[in-house]
């Protein structure tokens, strides 16, 4: 299965180019999903087809799925519902107010990720295309196993292991039984886990980048791209979408097309060597199975938008000499970053960027080497290991 996740900022045609895609590829054979994961849904009106929290069919080959999470927590967390819903009571919440806080934040994604997994296991679908909310979001998605801890500390008084002993005090007052939602809870974060592994996996996953050529836009897909790497995660493209053609020079919207020019250049210097797709703006509102067809030839006219457009791993190792370089690939930061701070605590190496933080545990070996200094070399932080002792 192969999984596509298109991010980018509000409103710059995520599920349009996303839903394109899919019809792209249901027509090229593939057994394709589009599942869209913004609670504020506009899948629907993008393919012209009422959809639903499963799949439904729309034609042959693709399916579209819109997720709600009440559905999905219904469906695979009632336990876990519960046993929230009787923690925050125990806390004196009022029902209407513990409803609504048993839907933690990050949970739209967390069930994305459920589905995701289930579909993965099932071999459902040859492609799952994901049309994410607005990019904030997606990094939520993508670091969820920090926010989970940050759940449980933040969300509950109690800490993680916390919540089982205050389980036999819950089962006294209401009767229900704690145990089996904790249980749930483990799970939903174990699953959390490997559906995050499986996304960092090149030959699984692509994510894309979708922008149009404003500024706002680029600085956040930046951002974006930035965090997505640092986190090992296998961005293989860029879209430029809403491209708008040649006007005489007394149009109105001149000055802006101008603008829109200085602004495609600026992309392809800062995201090479990334492929580039560019889609112009068609003039009208893009919905219907029709309109979708013609934005996807001018995506992908000869490509098959299944496969990984761009492959180099964001984290490489190499030998040199007496020494190990430990390379991270970290677009857009530059040297002497205030922002960025790299520090070795035995095997791991902390990198925190911005309110930002990922931990990797380094291999093994490097255990006998200590860290000795680190540089930002075009967009790559490079961390130098010598041998202890030496
Ligand atoms: N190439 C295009 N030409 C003309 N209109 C477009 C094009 N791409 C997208 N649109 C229109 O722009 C609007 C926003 O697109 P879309 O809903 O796909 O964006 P989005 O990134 O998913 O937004 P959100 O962040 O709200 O989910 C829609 O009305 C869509 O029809
Ligand atoms: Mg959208």
């Amino acid at each position: 299965m192969r999984i596509l996740l298109y991010t980018g900022k509000g409103g710059v045609g995520k599920t349009t180019i996303a839903a394109a895609t899919a019809v792209k590829t249901a027509e090229m054979g593939y057994k394709t999903l589009v599942i869209s994961t913004d609670p504020a849904h506009s899948l629907s009106d993008a393919l012209d087809v009422k959809l639903q929290p499963e799949p439904t069919l729309i034609q042959e080959n693709l399916y579209g799925q819109e997720l709600d999470v009440y559905y999905s927590m219904k469906k695979y967390w009632g336990q876990m519902r519960e046993m929230l819903l009787a923690i925050f009571k125990l806390q004196g919440v009022n029902r209407v107010v513990a409803e609504e806080m048993s839907a933690l934040p990050g949970m739209e994604e967390a069930s994305a990720f459920l589905w995701i997994d289930k579909y993965y296991e099932e071999k459902a679908f040859d492609v799952v295309i994901i049309d994410s909310a607005p990019t904030g979001e997606t990094l939520t998605l993508l670091t969820i196993p920090q926010v989970s801890q940050w759940w449980l500390s933040k969300a509950f008084p109690f800490q993680k292991y916390a919540i089982k002993a205050v389980g036999s005090m819950v089962r006294g007052v209401t009767g229900i039984p704690i145990d089996k939602g904790y249980e749930e809870l483990d799970e939903l974060f174990n699953k959390l886990q490997k559906v995050q592994k499986l996304m960092s996996n090149p030959e699984i996953c692509s994510i894309r980048l979708v922008v149009n050529p404003e500024r706002m836009v680029i600085k956040e897909a930046k951002r974006a791209y930035t965090y997505l790497q640092m986190y090992g995660y296998p961005v293989d493209s860029v879209v430029i979408n809403r491209i708008f053609p040649e006007m005489d020079a007394d149009s109105v919207f001149h000055k802006y097309i101008q603008s829109q020019k200085k602004y495609l250049q600026t992309i392809e210097e800062s995201f090479d060597p990334l492929p580039i797709a560019q889609v112009k703006h068609l003039g009208e509102e893009v919905f219907g199975i029709d309109l979708l067809k013609t934005i996807a030839t001018l995506l992908y006219p000869d490509s098959d938008p299944s496969k990984p457009l761009y492959n180099e791993s964001p984290f490489q190792i190499i030998e040199n000499g007496s020494r190990y370089l430990l390379k991270i690939h970290l677009p857009f930061v530059e040297e002497g970053s205030e922002d960025l701070r790299v520090t070795s605590v035995g095997q791991e190496l902390v990198i925190q960027l911005g309110n930002q933080r990922r931990n990797f545990f380094v291999p093994n070996f490097l255990s006998f080497y200590t860290m000795e200094k680190h540089t930002i070399n075009e967009g790559w932080l490079v961390v130098f290991y010598k041998k202890k002792g030496v």
